[in-house]
Order: C-alpha cells, then sequence, then structure tokens
C-alpha cells in the first residue's frame, strides 16, 4: 500500500532536498507540507524548480496535530530544541532530522543499526560530521585506542538562515574546537577517546573528514580494508582505492571512504566524504523510512 508522508519544516536547506528525494518515491502518494512561516504559500512558489517533479502545486499548511497524525511517517526537518516540542504530540511514525534524540533514541545509520531502525517508531537522524565520522572508523573501532577527526563542510551544514549570518565567501572558518555538538553521538556510537575539529570552507555542500587513527597494534592494511569491504557491503557506504572528492559525492546518498596505505608506527589515516544535505541528512532519512516500511532501501536513492 503507497504511503502519506509529512514533512514539518518546509523553507531549510534539508526540507529542500527531501521534498525532491520523495517525489521520486514510487511508494508515496500524498505529500503534506507544514511551514511555520510558508503556510498559505503553495509550494511552487517557494520552490519554482519543484514544477519539474510534481503535478499538482500543494499547498503549504499550518501545524495541525490531526492532520499530521493522519499520515504514515512525519519528517522533523526543524532546529534542535523545536523537534522535542513536536514529538509528544504525534502518533504516527517520526524521523526527527534534529539531534534532540540521537542519544536517546534510535540512531538512524543503517550501516550499522538496520534491524533497530526497521523496529522503531522515532527514529533520530544521525548529524552530517557525525555520519562521516563514524563510517570513517567504525568496521575497525575494536583496533584502535584514539582517533582525531579534522572535519570540513560545506556551508549548508549550518542551514539556511544560519549560513547567510557568516562571512564564508573565499575564507576557511575553523569552530567549535573542543565542543562540538555531534562529538557526543561519535563518541557513543564508537565508544572511543575521540578529538573532533570542524572548519567550514566556501563550498554549498560537502563534507570531508580526515581521521588519524591510533591503532592499539600494528595491523597489516590489507586485513584493514577487507574488514571495510565485508562490513559494508550492500550498503551506500563505499570503500574505495583512491583518495575521494567531495565533487564525486555530492548529489549522491553515497559515502566513499579510504583506508591510506602507509601505517606510520600504529597510526593509519582514513578519508571520508558524503554530501550533507544527502547521506548527512536527506537521503539518510530516506534510508531510514525504506527500512521503517520495509521497502528495498535503494527505492527513490538508485538515480544518481
Ligand atoms: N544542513 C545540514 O547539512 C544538516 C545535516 C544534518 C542534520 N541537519 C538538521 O536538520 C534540521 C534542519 O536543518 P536545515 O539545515 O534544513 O536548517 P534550516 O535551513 O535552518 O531550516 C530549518 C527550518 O526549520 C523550520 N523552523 C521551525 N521552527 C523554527 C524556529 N523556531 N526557528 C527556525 N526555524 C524553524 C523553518 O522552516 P519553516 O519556515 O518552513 O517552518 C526553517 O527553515 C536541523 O535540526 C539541522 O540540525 C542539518
Amino acid at each position: 500500500m503507497k504511503k502519506k508522508i509529512c514533512i514539518v519544516g518546509v523553507s531549510g536547506y534539508v526540507s529542500e532536498k527531501l521534498i525532491h528525494l520523495i517525489s521520486k518515491h514510487k511508494h508515496v502518494d500524498e505529500i503534506s507540507l507544514v511551514s511555520s512561516s510558508m503556510a498559505g504559500k503553495k509550494l511552487f512558489d517557494v520552490y519554482p524548480s519543484m514544477r519539474d517533479y510534481f503535478s499538482d502545486n500543494i499547498r503549504i499548511d499550518e501545524i495541525d496535530f490531526k492532520k499530521i497524525n493522519s499520515h504514515d511517517l512525519v519528517f522533523l526537518c526543524v532546529p534542535h530544541n523545536e523537534s522535542s516540542k513536536l514529538v509528544d504530540k504525534i502518533t504516527t511514525k517520526i524521523i526527527d532530522l534534529s539531534r534532540d534524540y540521537r542519544l536517546t533514541k534510535t540512531y538512524g545509520l543503517p550501516e550499522i543499526y538496520k534491524e533497530e531502525i526497521r523496529n522503531s517508531e522515532l527514529v533520530a537522524n544521525p548529524g552530517c560530521y557525525a555520519t562521516a565520522c563514524i563510517l570513517a572508523v567504525y568496521p575497525i573501532r575494536h583496533l584502535v585506542s584514539e582517533v582525531i577527526f579534522h572535519g570540513i563542510s560545506g556551508y549548508s551544514g549550518a542551514g539556511r538562515m544560519a549560513s547567510q549570518k557568516f562571512d564564508y565567501e573565499n575564507n576557511i572558518i575553523a569552530y567549535k574546537l573542543t565542543d562540538h555538538h555531534h562529538v557526543a553521538e561519535i563518541k557513543k556510537v564508537l565508544d572511543l577517546d575521540i578529538s573532533f575539529v570542524p572548519h567550514v570552507v566556501d563550498v554549498f555542500s560537502g563534507i570531508m573528514i580526515t581521521a588519524i587513527l591510533y591503532l592499539k597494534e600494528a595491523i597489516d592494511i590489507p586485513t584493514i580494508k577487507k574488514q571495510y569491504t565485508e562490513f559494508y557491503r550492500n550498503s551506500f557506504t563505499e570503500p574505495v582505492s583512491q583518495i575521494p572528492s567531495v565533487k564525486e559525492v555530492v548529489n549522491t546518498p553515497l559515502c566513499k571512504v579510504y583506508v591510506h596505505d602507509e601505517q606510520q608506527i600504529n597510526k593509519l589515516i582514513v578519508v571520508s566524504v558524503i554530501d550533507n544535505l544527502m547521506k548527512g541528512s536527506a537521503s539518510q532519512a530516506i534510508e531510514n523510512m525504506n527500512l521503517m516500511f520495509g521497502f528495498p532501501t535503494n527505492t527513490a536513492l538508485s538515480d544518481y
């Protein structure tokens, strides 16, 4: 049976991407949009390019929980501390894109928590940096004593409003050097001592993580690479043999992970890349929805 989907938060970067992906989902036949700032407008007024993907110009609603609860699943594409004001009033399945439930509810990283996601009513979609950091290390976490992550992100990672406040043009900005809010979720999943240093650059979307892994003991690289290949079989994470660039994954649901061939006295370098608006948020949310409904995980995500 086809599904009815509601998206709360329309004017943001993530919801724009999600609306586009949902338009291609063959098991969805009704989409409702709820906005705090755009209610009363129509989808093509806000996003004229959506004419290419939708036959109907959907009217954007104000929040009405009776209507929201008539859907099979709700995506919450709102800032942190806003999702938690809504969740208790929603009685249907939820995928929350904010960080409000990442430490307490099912963590929506399909490479690791597929079975839990299938059986959950509320899935917390992971943070964008956290996705790329965790996927860079997870298959060999038991061999690692400590990791230092250097993160580089496009400015869309901060959201539409926040990204307008900073001087990104021709610039590189380091920030939150010791207390980025994704550290807690990375630590919780990897259960390792980690440091994470984020930077924003003058690129719209894309994240590159360069991870320095301190190994408990020297292990040969082919054994390590085999563990990545086996762990990520049949997923959107691809171990690759050349250093990947962000351009290779922008507008795709992929994470590419590269293990560098030279190990320096128990130190290993791993590079991972994702699009923060895809694997870092919207396409990963679709993966989670597919799992929650028992659809093949690549539904609406194979066309890139
Ligand atoms: N950007 C990324 O790369 C990324 C990656 C992973 C996760 N996330 C998370 O996904 C969520 C959406 O991110 P985003 O980048 O799309 O953010 P955004 O561009 O700032 O959009 C957030 C949207 O939330 C709605 N909203 C509802 N209540 C709000 C309030 N009190 N203040 C401001 N906005 C409010 C607004 O839509 P309406 O005006 O239509 O109501 C707003 O456009 C956030 O929780 C974010 O942390 C973002």
